[in-house]
């Protein structure tokens, strides 16, 4: 019998003993007026003709939950406490049932039903006829425990053409992970065109070389002068964002400011305080080169950008980024001490509250929110907005107590883009974050009333890529990591269990093998 090793782990499940054999024979039925039960239904057909090479007919719902040698996918009779991500699935030895209230709970019962089959379900060949498709007899009643559950992705430093965006979107999805990060613009690169500034991205979205001293076999995004780089058009962020949206991710933009704004500022120098020159960084760092805040163009040009952000990304949020901004500049231009008097500011960290503040009001009256990393606390926090804590909790405490809503992700127990193993490991930025660490996080910090917990929107997992430059690095950073991640995220803080998890983990990664996932292997002993 296959073994149950479900990841991220199931707030309740038993067995009933007996299973149920999937064939050519069994029907999946959706409920009839349901495009969210169609969507799963047609989405189940489809992974499990790619792994399996059974073509399963999608039909309607005439009869009961339990039609005989059927995969029953239904709204009708969901249990409201699951919530909207919740499912229950039944597996009987003659039917399969998975109900729940909207179609992110049918989904996820999807993802947990390919789970309880053999892993070769995962294959991306339909070699696997000789298998049974058993699934064990099972009762299971789930639900996140959080409803923010995100992996953040930079191909700012390292660009990630499209495909390799939904492949890694594909992987997300067998984790329950709900949010996509995407931090679009950085000194290194700004990666999203925007139609009203095309130099954003003719000059912008390339540089002179790679920069990062990688092997030059991992590159190959150059353009036909040599320049090191790329970016996604309006028409590719359409598809990321519906390919995403079509397995229950939002993609949240981010577009940094007022700091790591270098490739834009290559593009726009009168954007700066010294109107420079610049060139698009080459290599990492904390560069002094920044927006200027007393420049009102500066604010036309933001407003102008985010405005064709919104337009594509449908998420509530839009990230602002507001990390690592030096005050150099901003301490020595004229305009930026006149915006300080006029607002009768007391320092630059203030006048870095008023940028956000100022871009806030602009995001708010879209109907948008803003999130920012931690530093957007400094000089008082725009009123509404969302802060990701990175250095430590204390952050997103600070924040919590003050009534704003926080997503944890500490450098201590969710930068993906640390060492994970000592010894002999490609180069990465530094740290030490070995899975174990990522399993332990607890995200609601205990001294939190309980009205402030509710503040503790999840936790994210980042994945910065000055030292990834491809898709298979990617997931060789991010898994097995992100699965230990997915259960902080799904599972209750009291079902989880380190042991337990390695075990299922062990049987986890045949099924990211199978799907041809470049996870680091587990290995013993190297703590
Ligand atoms: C960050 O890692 N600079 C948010
Ligand atoms: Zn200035």
């Amino acid at each position: 019998m296959n073994q149950i090793a479900i990841v991220p782990k199931p707030v309740m499940l038993e067995t009933t003993g007996g299973d149920f054999t999937i064939t050519a024979k069994t029907k999946i039925l959706v409920e009839n007026d349901s495009s969210d039960a169609a969507g799963a239904g047609k989405y189940l057909a489809g992974m499990f003709y790619r792994g399996t090479g059974l073509n399963l007919p999608v039909g309607r719902l005439t009869g009961g939950i339990s039609t005989r040698d059927a995969i029953v996918l239904t709204t009708k009779g969901a249990d409201a406490r699951l919530g909207s991500e919740g499912y229950r699935l039944n597996v009987t030895d003659d039917s399969i049932s998975i109900v729940a209230q909207e179609g992110a709970g049918l989904f996820y019962g999807v993802q947990t039903l390919l789970q309880l089959l053999p892993p070769q379900v995962f294959s991306q060949d339909h070699t696997n006829k000789r298998i049974s498709w058993t699934v064990p007899c099972v009762q299971i009643e789930d639900k996140p425990r959080f409803r923010w559950r995100g992996l953040h992705i930079d191909p700012a430093r390292h660009f990630q053409k499209k495909e390799d965006v939904l492949r890694f979107i594909d992987t997300m999805v067998l984790h329950k992970f709900n949010v996509l990060h995407f931090h679009l613009t950085d000194d290194q690169g700004w990666r999203i065109e925007i139609k009203q500034y095309p130099k954003l991205t003719e000059v912008g979205a390339w540089r002179k070389e790679d920069g990062f001293g990688l092997d030059p076999k991992a590159l190959s995004f150059f353009d036909e002068k040599g320049r090191y780089g790329g970016f996604y058009t309006q028409k590719d962020i359409q598809e990321i964002v519906a390919y995403a949206a079509a397995r229950y991710i939002t993609v949240v933009p981010e577009i940094e400011m007022p700091g790591h704004a270098l490739a834009a500022l290559a593009a726009f120098p009168e954007l700066s305080c010294t109107v420079g020159p610049f060139e698009v960084a080459c290599g990492g760092g904390i560069f002094k080169d920044v927006y200027c805040a007393g420049n009102d163009q500066v604010f036309e040009f933001l407003d102008n950008v985010l405005a064709e952000v919104i337009e594509l990304f449908p998420s509530k949020y839009i990230h602002v980024g507001g990390d690592e901004c030096p005050k150099d500049r901003w301490k020595n231009c004229p305009k930026c001490r006149q915006r300080i008097k006029d607002e009768g500011l007391k320092d630059e960290h203030e006048l870095q509250s008023w940028f956000i503040s100022r871009i806030e009001r602009f995001l708010n009256s879209k109907g948008k929110t803003i999130i920012g990393w931690d530093e957007i606390l400094e000089g008082g926090l725009a009123p509404n907005a969302a802060v990701m804590s990175w250095r430590g909790m204390s952050g997103g405490i600070a924040a919590a107590k003050a009534g704003h809503d926080v997503v944890m992700t500490p450098t201590s127990h969710c930068y993906l883009d640390y060492y994970q193993a000592k010894g002999n490991e490609p180069k990465a930025i530094g740290g030490f974050l070995p899975i174990e660490t990522v399993y332990s996080l607890e995200p609601v910090p205990e001294e939190l009333t309980e009205d402030q917990k509710k503040h503790i929107l999840g936790v994210q997992g980042n994945l910065w890529s000055e030292y990834i430059p491809n898709l298979s690095h990617l997931e060789y950073m991010a898994y097995p990591r992100a699965c230990a991640l997915s259960e902080v995220a799904w599972t209750p803080a009291e079902k989880r269990d380190w042991n337990d998890f390695e075990s299922r983990l062990i049987h986890h990664l045949t099924r990211l093998s199978e799907r041809g996932v470049n996870y680091r292997p587990l290995s013993v002993g190297e703590k």
